[in-house]
């Protein structure tokens, strides 16, 4: 048997939603709870399968878990330094814990990360880092394997603005003896999340957000209490369901202040929104204008959404162009939209999208997490029902999106139904 989303399309959408903590801070916060044998709790966590696995593992290694009501508290170090095959292979953040279990245990065996296929990933600007740091590494097809005595600090010039790698290189450095620089760091605002737990926990850090981010090795790291940035990606994509559905949608606890990129495609003639404090209220026709969108490192539009809102450029009228810089293979949706009637044509990272005919309902199939939510705004704006499997992708980053999306309205519902 396999999970499906059965969607019914042309239901306008309207309520409220709560936007819960970010999928891609909570999990470098959760692996940073490593660092130190007191107690850290991170906030407000999401109720999806990225974080559970993130629990698993950690509990794997010998710490102590406790889950309540979405904040998540860890305590104790790590016995074992190898992340169950099993568990590694579930998804891409165990790769997050590469900084801290070197930091913390001296080494890390870490076999290929799992996760989503959206191009090859590899993990050189991580290594490059560690080693410069001191540490000795290996990667081969089995994964990646990380030693080091003792860390101390260096300059470390990053190729490119990796968020993973930023992550595990302030993770790596924050008890490295003396003063670590990343330069070209990525600055997103999950980014910015780690650090402030970081700091809670007595780490000498500065230059979050920056390109530059300098951190000071200090010898011990206290227990600490942080919530996580509201995930960005998730508020957008509910933003991309309103668009093409038409409706209103009040997005409570967003944070419009690190949603600007996010934000700006979908504004036009036939949308209108509101922002204040944690609150963004958004309304649309229906009626979507064509947009030329290029994804980039924060600030710019993210890689997370390139998909999401793919999907409105399906129902925009005229030609709208989707340009990846962050992924090399990252448009395995749309083949999946053409089955509804999309007429897309790509010519190396850009994809041309003609929105002028209407979409139908299909059977689709996700192959990625946000290639499924981007699937699944598609068949809700659809004429007729569309039939969406591969839902073990989408519960990696969004909590029920079957609740979500029928608590605003719409006619979709999980089942399970043979392979
Ligand atoms: C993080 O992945 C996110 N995951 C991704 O979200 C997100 O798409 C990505 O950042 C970009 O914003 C988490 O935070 C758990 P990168 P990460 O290292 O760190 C290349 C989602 O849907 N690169 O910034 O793996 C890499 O191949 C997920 O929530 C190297 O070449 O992304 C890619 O082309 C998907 N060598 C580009 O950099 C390296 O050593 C950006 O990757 C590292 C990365």
């Amino acid at each position: 048997m396999k999970e499906v989303f059965r969607i019914t399309g042309g239901e306008a959408l309207e309520g409220r939603v709560e936007v819960r903590g970010a999928k891609n801070a909570v999990l470098p916060m959760l692996a940073a709870s490593l660092l130190t044998e007191e107690p850290v709790t991170v906030c407000d966590c999401p109720d999806i399968t990225d974080v559970a696995d993130m629990v698993e593992v950690l509990r794997a290694l010998g710490a102590e878990v406790v889950c309540e009501r979405g904040n998540i508290t860890v305590k104790g170090v790590p016995r074992l330094t190898e992340i169950p095959p099993h568990l590694a292979c579930a998804m891409r953040s165990s790769v997050f814990m590469l900084g801290a279990l070197t930091a913390q245990c001296g080494e890390v065996r870490l076999f290929t990360p799992g996760g989503c296929r959206i191009g090859a990933r590899p993990l050189d600007i991580h290594l490059d880092g560690l080693e410069r740091m001191g540490a000795k590494t290996e990667y081969d097809e089995n994964g990646v394997r990380c030693f080091a005595d003792k860390l101390h600090g260096a300059d470390i010039i990053m190729r490119y603005p990796s968020v993973g790698a930023t992550e595990n290189l302030v993770m790596a450095a924050v008890k490295a003896e003396g003063r670590t620089r990343l330069i070209g760091a990525a600055r997103e605002p999950e980014i910015v999340s780690l650090v402030r737990l970081l700091r809670r926990m007595g780490a000498d850090i500065s230059g979050e957000g920056t390109p530059v981010i300098s951190v000071t090795g200090v010898k011990e790291l206290d227990g600490a209490v942080a919530r996580p940035v509201p995930d960005r990606i998730v508020a957008g994509t509910v933003m991309a369901a309103v668009a093409v559905c038409g409706g209103r949608v009040e997005l409570v606890g967003a944070d419009p202040s690190v949603m600007g990129a996010v934000i700006s495609p979908f504004l036009g003639a036939h949308t209108f929104l509101v922002e204040h404090g944690g609150r963004i209220v958004f309304e649309s026709d229906g009626m979507l204008d064509a947009t030329d969108v290029r994804t980039g490192p924060y600030p710019l539009f993210p890689t997370d959404m390139q998909a999401p809102f793919m999907a409105c450029q399906c129902y925009a009228a005229g030609m709208s162009t989707m340009c990846e810089t962050v992924f090399e293979d990252r448009f395995a949706h749309i083949a999946q939209l053409r089955k509804m009637g999309a007429r897309i044509a790509v010519v190396g990272s850009t994809a041309f999208v003609d929105g002028s005919e209407g979409m139908r309902g299909a059977r689709l199939e996700a192959a990625d997490l946000r290639g499924g939510a981007g699937l699944a705004v598609a068949a809700l704006g659809a004429e007729g029902e569309s039939v969406l499997s591969g839902v073990r992708f989408i519960d990696r980053g969004y909590e029920s999106m079957e609740k979500l999306f029928s608590s605003l309205g719409a006619k979709i519902t999980r089942e399970r139904v043979p392979e």
